[in-house]
This record gives structure tokens, C-alpha cells and sequence, in this order.
């Protein structure tokens, strides 16, 4: 039976946080209980900062759950990339904001004994196409030149041949939950507080700032928004930095699985590690990726990474099959720092372009040093402001291109909904009822539940997501379930229930 999660996630149980009490006080609010918000939060308690973070789910449950849970500063083959479009000093400030992460988390899980399948390998960047050779040459060069220990080969632990690899030497895999599940107990034991289904709504930024959550206020010297999308629109994030879905499952092998993590670095991507589970080993196999709502039926997806996986290996069960969703910035550089070049006292931290284990972490470095009043010497690479340079608006436009077509061209289409009547048991789809248009999904039982097909977020007209069975905005990622709750933001309110 293929359970429909993560393995790290599929645990007996998890430690409760209680709702935020009504309206409060902190010096430092948080918002967002994953890698990125956990990781800053310890940083500032530990330095003596009163810090308060909300989750409007479990601690874990959101992005960081859903990883493939890579401890890396090999990113696929993007050194070259980013020397190119953002010249080597801030290339370099990425290569070591990251492998100063890993240094961190390595710090954290040994000093502090957290238990989380920690364990160091080699990464490698493949590709399959003697064409490609030279692409993977260069990259080798340039993340060597950054300072990365990062070296060409041509053979791998991988049971196909590759043209060429890119292999960095001493990177690391663990759990991503018991990890961030770790550093949540160490925060509790450094003074914070974590309120978890304590969604935030909105904010009033000021001295102090006013976060607007569903269980009261909370009032705070400083918010950092770390919630994967940040759910406010002044951050301009969205027309920025678009969300991807991408695939994962895991499965059972016959032999051992390779000793590496893995990733193509041409399409279709296909990312590959092994984690320790019941005394054995599951192969990890991921890839797939879309922009949300745009990639067409999702279960093939699942369906095209078990071939893939039948194909190189002796596949017994697949055990696990979940995906999640990433904050892809259009210059590839991921956004931490203030919210909007006026705010002063409020940050975010988002778009790790599916990389968000070091990326994460990197993001609290930078964070939690400008809250105390730090220089950081990577703060100017990944700062928000850049996005209103000239160099990003040719990806800016083709952005909101892509939006402005979503908007019109859907409801174009939805002008001939279907009928409630064609909507066989397990399928969704907009359809006419009585004399509305709405978003409707037939229940395995025969029961229809019906919402209505327009995003709360900023009013694009939802798809059908018939993996995951959600209802998913093609715009900025929003997703819903088929009763009307948000389960993704940057929507912070649930669809409207028709039927
Ligand atoms: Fe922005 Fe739906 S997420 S319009």
C-alpha cells in the first residue's frame, strides 16, 4: 500500500504546540514553523531574543516536510549560471552562504546530538548527453573557482552511465522532519514559543509591528515572514518568483541503493537519494516539476517516476509518493531580507528554488544578523530590492505574461462550464450549477462537494489537481482542498462552499 507522504513525515507522533493564546507580545515574531523560520527563531532566542513563531499547521508540515531533504550547496548545475547572470562575487556569496549552512546544521545535529539520519555523501550533478559534456566541464570549473569542493567525473555510484558529473565531496542527507522537529525543541529549551494552526492574516507594519492571526494579535518589535510564499502582496514576491509542484516517491529495492545524492541536469530531472527506513533502505526518486496548476494531470507524474525507477532498479513497493511546492525566483537567486525596501522592522525569507535545507538556514544567518544589527557579508546578494533592477524585468515581464494569460484565458474557457452530471466519482472540474459557475469535486461515495472557482488570493480561476485532489491557482500557487480550505498560501481565505 503506497502511503500518500512523506517518509518523514509518516511518524508515530508529533510533539504538540498550542494555539497562540490570543492577542500578544514578543520581540521577534515568526512566521512560518519550516527549516527557513525554525532555523531563524533558534539563532535569536539563543542570542537572547524573546521570539514567538506561528504556523498555521504543524511544526514541519508545510515545504520542509516534502523535501528530498538534501544538505547541499550542489544545487544542480547552476555555478555557471549565476557567474554569468550575476557575476562571481555574488555567485561566490551564494557558494559560501550555503556551505556555511551545511556548517551549521552539521554543527547543530552534532552538538546537540539530534537524531535525524544524518549522514555525509557526495552529490552529483549528471547529464546523460555527450553534447552536454562541456556544460558540466564549465560547471565544474566555476564551482571549484567559487571555492566549492566540487570536481569533473565521468563515472558515478549511479547503475546507467553518465557523460559527465559534477561531484561535490562532503554534503550530507538526513530526516527533515526530525531535524526541524530538533531544532524546535531546542528553541522551547532556549526561552521561544511556537503556536502552531495559528494562521497569519495580515500585517500592520509600525513600531510595533501588528501581526493579524486567526487565534489574535501579536504585537512584535520585528516579524519575519518565513511562510515558503510569503502570504502579503507588498512584498511584490509574486510576479517574481514562480511556484513550482514538483514529484517524489519512494520505493523499496532489491540490492543497494546507490551511496550518493543525484540530480540530472537535463530534462526531464530526475533526483535520486537513498534514507534509512525499518533497519533497510528506500530509494528516494523525485522530479516532474511544473509551474502549479499548469502541468496537466499530476498522476502520470508519479506514474513516469516509477517507470523511471523500474527501468535502472529491482523495484519490490513503492512505499511513499507526495509532492510539494517551491518559490522559484526568476533570476535564481533566492529573496531574504526586508519585506519592501521602506519596511524596517519587517523581513521574509522566500523563493530556495526547491532548495531550501542550506538555503533555509542561509536565509536565518542573514536574518537573524540584520534583526541584531550585524553586518552579513551575503546580505546584499540575496536582498529583495534587486528585483527592481533593470536586470530582472525581461523575467519580471515574462512573469506576469503568464499570469495576466491565466487570468483572461481561463475565464475564457470556463464561459462553457461542464455539467455536474459528466463529473465521474473522483473527478473535479468547473462546471455549471444551477445557473453558477463553481468549482466542483464528486466524492468516491457519489456526493458532490462544490466551491467557488475563483483564487482569494488575487481572483484567478483554480484547476483541479487529480493527484492530490485539490484545487490548485495557476497565478501564485495557491492551493485549496475540495471543500474550500486553504492549504497553500499566499491565499489566507478559504473558497466560498456552493454545495
Ligand atoms: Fe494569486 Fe491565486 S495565488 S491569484
Amino acid at each position: 500500500m503506497t502511503k500518500a507522504t512523506s517518509p518523514w513525515l509518516d511518524v508515530e507522533s508529533r510533539p504538540e504546540h498550542a494555539p497562540l493564546a490570543g492577542d500578544s507580545r514578543t520581540e521577534v515574531a515568526v512566521v512560518g514553523a519550516g527549516i527557513a523560520g525554525l532555523a531563524t527563531a533558534l539563532l535569536l532566542a539563543e542570542a537572547g531574543r524573546q521570539v514567538t513563531v506561528v504556523e498555521m499547521d504543524r511544526v514541519g508540515a508545510g515545504a520542509t516536510g516534502y523535501t528530498t531533504a538534501k544538505v547541499s550547496s550542489q544545487h544542480g548545475m547552476i555555478y555557471d549560471g549565476l557567474i554569468s547572470k550575476h557575476g562571481e562575487e555574488k555567485a561566490r556569496a551564494y557558494a559560501e552562504a550555503n556551505e556555511a549552512a551545511l556548517a551549521l546544521i552539521a554543527g547543530w545535529v552534532e552538538e546537540r546530538s539530534i537524531e535525524c539520519a544524518w549522514r555525509r555523501r557526495p552529490a552529483f550533478a549528471y547529464v546523460l548527453s555527450d553534447g552536454q559534456r562541456k556544460h558540466a566541464a564549465n560547471e565544474a570549473e566555476a564551482a571549484a573557482r567559487l571555492g566549492l569542493p566540487a570536481s569533473l567525473v565521468h563515472e558515478t555510484p549511479l547503475p546507467y552511465p553518465v557523460s559527465a558529473a559534477v561531484r561535490f565531496d562532503d554534503q550530507a542527507e538526513f530526516d527533515a522532519y526530525l531535524f526541524v522537529a530538533g531544532l524546535a525543541r531546542e528553541l522551547v529549551a532556549a526561552g521561544g514559543t511556537i503556536a502552531e494552526r495559528t494562521r497569519a492574516t495580515g500585517l500592520g507594519e509600525g513600531s510595533p509591528n501588528r501581526l493579524e492571526t486567526d487565534r489574535g494579535t501579536l504585537t512584535a518589535d520585528h516579524v519575519v515572514v518565513a511562510s515558503h510564499y510569503p502570504f502579503l502582496d507588498r512584498a511584490l514576491v509574486f510576479p517574481r518568483a514562480s511556484a513550482q509542484r514538483s514529484y517524489s516517491i519512494a520505493v523499496r529495492i532489491g540490492g543497494e541503493p546507490p551511496e550518493g545524492m543525484f540530480i540530472s541536469a537535463e530534462g526531464p530531472t530526475r533526483s535520486i537519494r537513498a534514507a534509512p527506513r525499518d533497519g533497510g533502505e528506500l530509494l528516494l526518486v523525485g522530479g516532474e516539476g511544473h509551474k502549479v496548476g499548469q502541468g496537466g494531470r499530476s498522476r502520470e507524474r508519479y506514474h513516469r517516476l516509477e517507470e523511471f525507477a523500474r527501468e535502472h532498479w529491482e523495484v519490490g513497493s513503492t512505499d511513499y509518493r507526495w509532492s510539494t511546492q517551491d518559490a522559484v525566483p526568476a533570476d535564481g537567486m533566492p529573496l531574504f531580507g526586508r519585506l519592501t525596501p521602506r519596511s524596517k522592522t519587517a523581513w521574509m525569507a522566500t523563493g530556495f528554488a526547491k532548495w531550501g535545507m542550506t538555503n533555509g538556514v542561509a536565509a536565518a544567518m542573514v536574518l537573524s544578523d540584520a534583526i541584531g544589527g550585524r553586518e552579513n557579508p551575503w546580505a546584499a546578494t540575496f536582498d529583495p530590492s534587486r528585483l527592481r533592477t533593470r536586470a530582472s524585468a525581461p523575467s519580471l515581464v515574462k512573469e506576469n505574461l503568464n499570469v495576466g494569460l491565466h487570468f483572461v484565458g481561463d475565464r475564457v474557457r470556463d464561459l462553457h462550464p461542464g455539467s455536474l452530471d459528466e463529473l465521474a466519482p473522483g473527478e473535479g472540474g468547473i462546471v455549471s450549477h444551477e445557473g453558477e459557475t463553481v468549482a466542483a469535486y464528486r466524492r468516491p461515495d457519489g456526493t458532490v462537494s462544490a466551491v467557488s472557482p475563483t483564487c482569494t488570493h488575487l481572483w484567478c480561476r483554480l484547476r483541479f489537481n487529480d493527484a492530490e485532489r485539490s484545487w490548485d491557482c495557476p497565478c501564485h500557487g495557491s492551493r485549496f482542498d475540495v471543500d474550500g480550505a486553504v492549504i497553500e498560501g499566499p491565499a489566507v481565505r478559504d473558497l466560498e462552499r456552493k454545495l
